[in-house]
């Protein structure tokens, strides 16, 4: 049982208690696979002739799939909006940042290096830079940033950012790695689905807070159709690179997953995490079709599945 809500589950107990019946109990365990899923049960019990009782009767529900469908509808809309009015005071904001920038730079450079006016202009040249950098994070995550697209093998994509991660992480972290060969061509901006990866990672690294911990990142093919097994509601009917990053780290709560894509949301002490990391992430996987999953529980750990489409025709 990975599920910690005790509140709810109190309440079941006191039901099963006085053998009263229940209806639509929600709660999440891992599968022998270790993927969490999410169940929705309803119980009945049942007594002999003589009022004895017997046992429960009921029915499991597997709500997995629903539960994330739904995420990742409110998500995309909420990407939408939050990516355009922040798109556009960023731009703004960039121009209104320009003449500050250039002038307080000419500013302080007219006055004697140990003067207090240039210092005081320093400092307002830096604090400008500062602003600079966030408004160029938030142009990521909206759709105003540019990007280049490329024909690329995904595999050299995660391979060669993988080892990019693997010279920078902690030695407190294992990771893992299976990446498919074959998994196929993606018409992706090669730097910025490099981006998504480290971000992902970046954020499982920070969750283990210097505890030891484990990171497994997979890469392969997954066909999304339309039967209930293998439809992704968001996606289109296809073949898709999956690119999968799962860790062992203290996972997240219901609350909190459901906003982890929302930009500046962050559970970071303040100046830690500005919480841009998985927005940018979503956003750039947005633009080029795809979409990211993220499952989780308190106690489990966290699973990232970054879907991309794959161009169709290349199929090695
Ligand atoms: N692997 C994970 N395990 C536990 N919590 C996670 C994991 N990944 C993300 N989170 C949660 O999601 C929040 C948002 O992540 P996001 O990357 O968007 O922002 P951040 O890491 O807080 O800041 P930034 O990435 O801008 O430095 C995190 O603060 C954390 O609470
Ligand atoms: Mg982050």
């Amino acid at each position: 049982m990975v599920d910690k809500d005790e509140a709810a589950w109190k309440v079941l107990q006191d039901d099963l208690d006085n053998r009263r019946p229940f209806r639509n109990f929600e709660y999440c365990r891992k599968d022998k696979d270790g993927e969490i899923r999410y169940k929705r049960v309803t119980g009945k019990p049942f007594f002999d002739r003589g009022g004895v009782f017997l046992g429960y009767r009921g029915y499991t529900t597997d709500i997995t799939e629903s539960r994330r469908t739904e995420h990742e509808f409110t998500q995309r809309n909420k990407m939408e909006s939050l990516g355009s009015l922040a798109g556009g005071i960023a731009h703004n904001l960039n121009n209104t940042l320009q003449p500050i920038m250039i002038l307080s730079q000419m500013t302080r450079d007219a006055f004697p290096a140990d003067s207090d006016e240039h210092q005081n202009l320093q400092l307002i040249n830096q604090a400008c830079a500062r602003a600079k950098e966030l408004v160029e994070r938030i142009l990521a995550f909206s759709r105003e940033s540019s990007y280049q697209l490329r024909k690329v093998d995904i595999y050299e994509i995660v391979r060669e950012e993988l080892e990019l991660i693997l010279s920078i992480v902690p030695t407190n972290i294992t990771i893992r790695s299976r990446l498919s060969k074959k998994t196929g061509i993606v018409d992706v901006d090669p730097i910025q689905t490099q981006t998504v990866l480290m971000n992902i990672v970046a954020n499982a690294i920070d969750a283990f807070e210097g505890k030891p911990g484990r990171i497994r990142i997979s890469l392969s093919r997954a066909r999304v159709g339309s039967s209930s097994e293998t439809a992704i509601a968001t996606l289109k009917k296809g073949d898709y690179a999956k690119l999968t990053v799962a860790d062992n780290g203290p996972g997240m709560d219901e609350k909190t997953l459901r906003r982890i894509f929302d930009p500046f949301f962050t559970t970071k002490q303040p100046g830690k995490g500005t919480g841009l990391g998985l927005s940018t992430a979503i956003g750039i996987v947005y633009k080029h079709g795809g979409t990211i999953r993220a499952i989780s529980a308190p106690g489990e750990g966290a699973t990232f599945e970054v879907f991309l489409p794959l161009v169709q025709g290349k199929d090695s």
